[in-house]
């Protein structure tokens, strides 16, 4: 029996990579990231070849395993070559996340240490990071930090999720309340609330689709007289919906006056700040976010406007105590994890118990970096996105969306022999087969609009002006300009 025990240690050492090796493939992999950072400006933001991805598949799982470095051949052709390019600055389509480096070696470290960061007992300096780093946010936003409770999440859908959830239960809202309860919304509210409405089970609830207003803010008079009206009804107003950055257009509602409707109809007061919140760094722009701090969650998401990896979200609720409602839970085999101690962990506010420690990849950079380079790096992503706004005012064949707030805007082009939805469909396919620079587009009162949204670290002036040449040197050819 010990023989054979001792045989499979031999085979199961290999999992922990002996000195030389793990020398060997440390190296490589270091390698080949150096590589892919140097050359990242040659890349385009997009690759519209699709097939060779298949290439994943012919590489079957076996036995013994292969060298690192065909595993990471394979990775550069079918996953690095292919599709979006979220790492470049040339990708100015979705809300570029970006990916710092830095953040990349949190979470190395979190993983290669493995700290257990769902319980404080398990590993209390693990959750003290987390915990420091929410506090910081919930600091800047006005949130009292005695009283809100908060999670890091792995991105801004979850984070919405768990904010309906917490309202739900803090309104103590039952399947029998379903069809007198009411949730406001605008057009422009992120889909994945949507989701989270659906998840949390509050679909049969009545959910007003407040309308925009000339610039697609939430119009609040609108919003105003549709809870006067379903008050008057006998029905319940429970939850507004506002958005800091809207995805499509990158407005931000006017959380002070909707911040007071939601106080006055006793209305839960959420807001998706997850593409514009960071924004609020910027002491020029805190006056365009009056409200925020009312909220009664705020959702944020620096994987977004910290330019971190894909990976980091972040919810704040106004009062702890709504977050434990839903979430706290003493398990049997948990009870030694809760004796003598007083501190509330990430599984007592958010679904998860086992998790990985995602605190790391934030508080690094924050630490390394300091906040000036990201305060900086936002001031850029506003003035770029004015630069090229501005330079698309003077051409004639281009029109365009509401100016921008922060750093997303709509445009389009414009033929008088042509319909504008297929010439912009047909630019924009043009567009991603040319691939140097990756633009999105939407639709917008049942319009198709592109977009730029400005927000990778790595974005510059290279690549906006190069953006600019293309649509004037290239893409402009598309116009017919006589209807012969
Ligand atoms: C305003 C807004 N809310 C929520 C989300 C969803 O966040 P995530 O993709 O991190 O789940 C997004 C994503 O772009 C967004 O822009």
């Amino acid at each position: 029996m010990r023989n054979k025990i001792l045989a499979l240690e031999e085979s199961v050492l290999q999992l922990d990579l002996k000195e030389k090796r793990r020398k060997d493939f440390n190296d490589k992999v270091i390698n080949y990231l150096n590589k892919f950072i140097d050359e990242l400006n040659l890349k385009n933001g997009f690759d519209s070849d699709f097939k060779t991805s298949e290439a994943v598949f012919d590489l079957a799982f076996n036995e013994h395993g292969y060298p690192i470095d065909k595993i990471l051949h394979l990775f550069e052709k079918a996953v690095n070559n292919t599709g979006i390019q979220p790492a470049s600055g040339a990708h100015i389509g979705y809300i570029p996340g970006g990916g710092i480096p830095t953040a990349a070696y949190g979470d190395f470290i979190a993983a290669m240490t493995n700290k257990y960061s769902g319980i404080y007992y398990a590993n209390p300096g693990a959750i003290n990071i987390e915990n420091h780093i929410l506090n910081w946010f919930a600091q800047l936003f006005g949130f009292n930090i005695d009283q809100f409770g908060g999670n890091l999440t792995t991105g801004g859908s979850i984070a919405n999720l768990i904010s309906i959830v917490a309202a739900r239960d803090k309104h103590n809202i039952k399947g029998k309340d379903y069809e007198r309860t009411v949730i406001y919304g605008s057009e422009q509210m992120h889909h994945c609330i949507h989701k989270a409405i659906r998840i949390s089970g509050l679909s049969e609830c009545i959910y007003r689709e407040i309308p925009l207003e000339k610039n697609f803010h939430l119009d609040t008079n609108a919003l105003k007289n549709q809870l006067h009206k379903d008050l008057k009804n006998g029905l319940q107003p429970f939850l507004i919906i506002a958005s800091a950055g809207t995805t499509d257009t990158g407005v931000i509602d006017d959380l002070q006056t909707i911040s007071n409707l939601a106080d006055q109809f006793n209305c839960w007061f959420h807001v998706d700040a997850a593409y514009g919140g960071f924004f609020y760094l910027l002491e020029a722009y805190k006056s365009k976010f009056k409200g925020i701090e009312k909220a009664d969650s705020l959702v944020i998401d620096p994987h977004k406007g910290m330019f971190l990896p894909y990976g980091s979200g972040a919810v704040l609720i106004k009062d702890r105590k709504d977050l434990l409602k839903t979430n706290y839970y003493l398990a049997n085999y948990m009870k030694d994890a809760y004796s003598g101690h007083e501190h509330l962990s990430p599984a007592d506010l958010s679904p998860e118990l086992s998790r990985n420690f995602r605190g790391l990849r934030l508080w690094i950079p924050m630490l390394f970096h300091g906040i000036a380079p990201f305060k900086d790096a936002l001031n850029e992503k506003l003035l770029l996105t004015q630069y090229l706004y501005n330079k698309f005012k003077p051409l004639s064949y281009i029109e365009l969306g509401p100016p921008a707030e922060l750093t997303v805007f709509t445009f389009r082009f414009k033929s008088d022999h042509q319909n504008t939805e297929t010439l912009n469909r047909e630019i924009l396919a043009k567009m991603h087969e040319d691939g140097r620079i990756f633009i999105s587009s939407t639709t917008i009162n049942k319009q198709m609009w592109l977009r730029v949204a400005i927000l990778s670290f790595r974005t510059h002036l290279r690549e906006i002006d190069l953006l600019f040449d293309m649509v004037e040197k290239h893409f402009k050819n598309q116009i017919t300009t006589s209807s012969a």
